[in-house]
């Protein structure tokens, strides 16, 4: 019966405590792989990056953000005034046709975008001087100077020939040449990059910048000295270097993660199979494929038949629940959970009894359970490989900043694997802290560009 069912996911979704250590000990290895020369699954890609901001940087800058769900530009004056600055921005929607298109085309939009931008803001764009503008390609990239993006693979469901492999930024470049739009890229970051250096900004306990979006990732400031395949540079070892972990790729090898045979299917039916295993246990694009396929199984191969004699063909539609379907099924206040019937009825034709939507709800409660407990391994990962006993943890996205509950379940995870004592008084602050950051990527955009410019003027 559904009872059983339910028991069975439970086990499946679990992560108690144990397995949350045993997956941080191995995430802190994995980091450390990762900026070896011989190099593992986590690419610990270096950005060029080599400083916090001390909060007196000035200019004004343009950000293009092309995150998981929007395009936005923005533009950014840092003030003279301390960790002030003011900011317009436009936001866009990204089509999905562009995300498994072609490459000009992507390019193209993006280019049109932004002169919409400038002629909106700046009127005539024949006499201005060209703006410097920070990219926030928010994709694993190999960059040997802070002004190119090799991109090492896509993610977050894009596949478009003939990009993996190459620099971005000429095709970028090519298509602002062919518009005529004035602006000059002077750094491209990736949006966790973005978010420790806009938190940083405001906040000197920031020490780690985190996403938890339509992707999931981090970045920390290293020491060059622990930075082995950039050793042959001949850094002083005390050089800081801001890492773009690329963590979603943490164990693609399937050695710790408790996956499921949900996880499978996604990993195997996604365009780049094997790739991002831990993001896909995480990140919003697939939390409501994760809830989907579960509900079509339950239909399908169990005893229970869920929604049986119903016409699941909506359900049956791949990638069409996403994780705010989830959200609203985990916000459903009313006891007899009315909210979450009238969803399956409005949005899939489905009339769930009651048994089944409770069924619905410990099912969304299991799966964004999970995402924030193994989220909280990668921040105490980090933190440990670092030494960090007490700092702020600057995250943004969707899921951070809409999904219910999920800042105090990765709370509560971080907690157990860092055998904190229980806290005293609730309002009292944990000893690492994970805060909303403020507008990461169009501020750290901003800022890395002036930081880059500042020393390019000093000569290094
Ligand atoms: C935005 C940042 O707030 O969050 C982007 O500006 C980032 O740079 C994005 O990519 C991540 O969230 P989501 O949910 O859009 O993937
Ligand atoms: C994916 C991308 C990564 C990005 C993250 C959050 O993991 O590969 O670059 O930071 O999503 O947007």
């Amino acid at each position: 019966d559904l009872l059983k069912e339910i028991e069975r996911l439970e086990q499946l979704f679990s992560t108690d405590t144990a397995k949350l250590k045993q997956i941080t000990e191995h995430f802190v290895k994995e980091l450390e792989k990762g900026l070896s020369v011989q190099g593992g699954s986590i690419p610990m890609n270096p950005t060029w990056v080599m400083s916090f901001p001390t909060g007196y940087e000035t200019g004004t800058y343009l950000a293009l953000d092309m995150g998981g769900t929007n395009l936005r530009v923005c533009q950014i004056t840092l003030t003279e005034q301390k960790s002030e600055f003011d900011i317009i921005q436009s936001k866009y929607r990204l089509p999905e046709e562009l995300k498994t298109g072609e490459a000009d085309d992507l390019f193209e939009y993006i280019a049109d975008c932004l002169m919409q931008f400038i002629e909106t803001h700046h009127g005539d764009t024949g006499r201005l001087e060209k703006l410097p503008l920070g990219f926030t390609f928010s994709y694993p990239a190999t960059q040997n100077y802070i002004d190119e993006g090799i991109l090492q693979r896509w993610t977050k469901g894009f596949d478009i020939p003939g990009v993996e492999g190459h620099n971005v930024v000429p095709m970028f470049e090519a298509a602002l040449a062919r518009r005529g739009v004035p602006i000059k890229l002077t750094a491209l970051i990736n949006d966790t990059t973005g978010t420790l250096i806009a938190s940083a900004y405001t906040d000197t306990k920031m020490k780690i910048g985190c996403i938890f979006g339509t992707g999931c990732n981090a970045a920390y400031m290293e020491d060059c000295g622990s930075i082995p395949k950039l050793a042959h540079l001949g850094l002083p070892p005390d050089t800081p270097m801001a890492i773009n972990c690329e963590w979603g790729a943490f164990d693609n090898e399937h050695k710790v993660l408790p996956r499921t045979p949900y996880d499978i299917i996604i990993d195997k039916d996604s365009p780049r199979p094997g790739q991002q295993a831990f993001e896909k246990m995480i990140a919003g694009l697939y939390l409501g494929e994760i809830f989907r396929q579960i509900m079509v199984d339950l239909h399908d191969n169990h005893d229970v038949h869920i929604f049986e004699g119903q016409d699941i063909s909506a359900l049956r539609k791949a990638y069409s629940l996403d994780s705010s379907f989830l959200s609203a099924i985990e916000e459903d206040p009313f006891e007899n959970l009315s909210e979450t019937a009238d969803l399956f009825q409005t949005k899939l034709g489905i009339h769930p009894n009651t048994h089944e939507l409770e069924l619905i709800r410990r099912t969304a409660e299991l799966i964004g359970t999970r995402a924030a407990r193994l989220s909280a391994c990668g921040v105490a990962a980090i933190s440990k490989k670092k030494g960090y006993t007490s700092c702020h943890v600057g995250a943004d996205g969707s899921v951070f900043n809409k999904y219910p509950h999920f800042k105090a379940r990765g709370a509560q995870a971080l907690r157990e694997i860092l055998d904190w004592p229980e806290k005293t008084d609730p309002k009292e602050e944990d000893p690492i802290e994970i805060l909303a950051a403020e507008d990461g990527s169009g501020v750290g955009a901003a800022l890395i560009a002036a930081l880059t410019l500042e020393r390019v003027k000093k000569g290094n």
